[in-house]
Order: structure tokens, then sequence, then C-alpha cells
């Protein structure tokens, strides 16, 4: 059975771009895959937050996890930090892993961009230890959205690499992956490009219908299309790009011939769209304060996750240590 993995890093609370990016397609693969979800509090080290935080960061995203659908039952899930042995690993592969093409990935490129003064070597390295979260399971599918394409394709590279030097063939090189026929990307509605926590214009799984609706209304368009069947701008291509996400085929149809014949009315099409995305979130929202009231019971699910997670983690630190020319430890 092929092994699905993903993780997100517990710097907030969860937004849509989470959900649609990574959650959503995680909780349909649950059924029928051995999978794997973690909250990577390991990689929210680089922005440096409080130690009396973490704790409870990483018990609201478990809470939204399983509001949004992950079953303990099916998947594995569990904390990062729990399995010390991805430590080692990223340790050990970050000797075959060069600055020059560390400093080259964007994402890097962009957080160094925006805190010029925290540039530290956990950022630098950031990639390399995404890629030891996941080839410590040797997972097979990877569900991110399109932003995280290429820490995939570093996860790859770092594996291929591993396998020449030593001359094994160890690692399998995963695939993100995502349900349709392109990794998705959640626009903001400010007509910034992505949404995302840093970028402040998130709509989260928590807000209530009046935030959501009060966010939506204020989305950014323009003047109209100024003539049948154009083009349209990306500020209401993102209107668009998130109504495929939440509203119905039928509602998708409507709004596009009303743009087609220039009758669009985007006052209308933002009611309609608050609506369908607060159909979405309703039910999650309405579960995550009872599970994240229920500390015992998330104690309880991390424990599970992270004994079932060590199992793969073991071997694989095992083998790897043996190929790196160590011994392997005796538990
Ligand atoms: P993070 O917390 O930045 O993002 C978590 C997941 O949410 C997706 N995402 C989006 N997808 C579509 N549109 C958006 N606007 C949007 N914003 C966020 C991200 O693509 C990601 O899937 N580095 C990872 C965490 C991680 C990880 C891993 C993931 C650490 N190790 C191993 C997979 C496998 C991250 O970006 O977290």
């Amino acid at each position: 059975m092929q092994t699905v993995l993903s993780g997100i890093r517990p710097t907030g609370d969860l937004h849509l771009g989470n959900y649609f990016g990574a959650l959503r397609n995680f909780v349909r693969l649950q059924n029928d895959y051995n999978c794997f979800f973690f909250v990577a509090d390991y990689h929210s080290l680089t922005t440096h937050p409080h130690p009396a935080d973490i704790q409870n960061n990483v018990r609201k995203i478990l809470s939204q996890y399983i509001a949004s659908g992950l079953d303990p039952e099916k998947s594995t899930i569990y904390i990062q930090s729990d399995l010390v042995e991805t430590a080692e690993f990223y340790m050990l592969m970050n000797m075959n892993a060069y600055i020059g093409e560390l400093e080259r990935v964007v994402s890097f490129k962009e957080k160094a961009r925006q805190n010029p003064d925290n540039v530290n070597a956990g950022l630098l390295t950031y990639a390399v230890l995404m890629a030891c979260d996941i080839l410590i399971q040797r997972a097979d599918l990877v569900p991110v959205g399109k932003d995280q394409e290429q820490h995939l394709e570093m996860t790859c590279k770092f594996a291929r690499r591993f396998n020449n030097i030593y001359g094994v063939e160890y690692f399998k090189e995963p695939k993100a992956f995502s349900f349709g026929d392109h990794l998705v990307k959640v626009p903001g509605l400010d007509g910034s490009g992505k949404m995302g926590k840093s970028e402040g214009n998130g709509i989260y799984l928590i807000d209530s219908d009046k935030d959501i609706r009060k966010k939506v209304m204020k989305a950014v368009t323009d003047l109209g299309p100024q003539a049948p069947n154009s083009e349209k701008p990306e500020v209401i291509q993102n209107l668009f790009t998130l109504m495929e996400l939440v509203s119905d085929k039928s509602t998708i149809e409507h709004f596009e011939a009303a743009w087609n014949d220039c009758s669009i009315r985007y006052g209308d099409m933002k009611k309609q769209l608050a609506e369908d995305i607060i159909k979405v979130v309703t039910p999650i929202r309405e579960r995550i304060n009872d599970i994240y009231n229920d500390t015992e019971y998330l104690d309880r699910v991390a424990k599970m996750g992270a004994e079932k997670a060590r199992v793969n983690a073991q071997k694989t630190i095992q083998d790897v240590r043996e190929i790196f020319g160590f011994r392997r430890i005796h538990y």
C-alpha cells in the first residue's frame, strides 16, 4: 500500500489555503492509503516562537486537523518533534546539501527578503528538514499546495543524490499530490497573490460567518468587464478560483456567463462566495472548540501517532546510519 504524508507549521490558525492545498486532499485519501499527517513544530522555530506558546500552538493545529476530518483511527497523526529520529536524519542529510542550491530556493529568498534580520541556518536548510520528514516515512504521495512544489523537487533531488553517493537504491522519489490535474494555489482576496498567514489575508477555519462575509465583501475588484468574453484580470480570476473550490457547478457557470456577457455584479458574486465558504467552514468550526478543550484526548492522539510513526522512522534511521558507515543503534 502506498504511503501518504503531509504536515503544516503551527504558526497560526489554519486557513483555506491549508485546507484546500493540503488537508482536504489528505482527508480524501485516508481510507485507502497508509497515511501520516504531522504538526511541523520544528519548522516553526525559524520564526522563533515563544517557548511558552509552542504546546498551545500545536494543540490548536491538532484540533483543527481533526475537526477538518483527519481521523486518528485511520491516519497516523503526530508531532514532528516527537520523532527525534528526524533530527538525526536532518543532521546527516545536511552534509550532502549545498549552500548554493539552498540559497536558490524561492521560499528561502522570499523569507530572507521579508525578514532580513532573521536569515538563520534553519531557514536556509528548511528544505532539507522537509525532505527528511518525507523520506523518513518513505512516503509516495505528499498532498501540498503549489507553493511547496519546489520543496518536493528538492526532496527528490536529495533522495537521488543519497542513492548516487552511496550506490544504493534506498529512497524512492515522492510526488506532490493533489486531486485534479494541478496543485492548488488558493489566492488571497487582497490582490496580493496567495492566501497565507504571513500575508495577513487569510480566511480561517475558525472565522465566524460575520468575519467571512466581511473579508469576502472587502475583496479587491475592478470596474467590471469592458467587452464580452474578455480575459479576467488577476483580482477577478481570484474570486472565480475560490468559487471553483467551494461553489457548485451551476453557480460557477452562472457567474462565468455573467462575466462573459458583461452583466456581472461583483457584489452578488461576493455574497454568494461568502455563503459557499461559510457552508464549508461551519461544520469544521463547530467541532474545533470541543476537540481543542479535550486535552486528554489530544495527548492520546499524539502519543498513539508518535508510537506508530516511530516504527518507520527508526527503521529508516538505522538503515541510513549504516549506509553512512555508522553502527545501528540498539534501543
Ligand atoms: P505551511 O504551514 O506553510 O503550509 C501548509 C500547507 O498548506 C499549503 N498552503 C496552501 N496551498 C494552497 N494555497 C495556499 N494559499 C496555501 N497556503 C498554504 C501548503 O502548500 C502546505 O501544503 N513546509 C510545509 C510544512 C511541512 C511539510 C513537510 C509538508 C514540513 N514538512 C513534509 C509536507 C511534507 C509548509 O509549507 O507548511
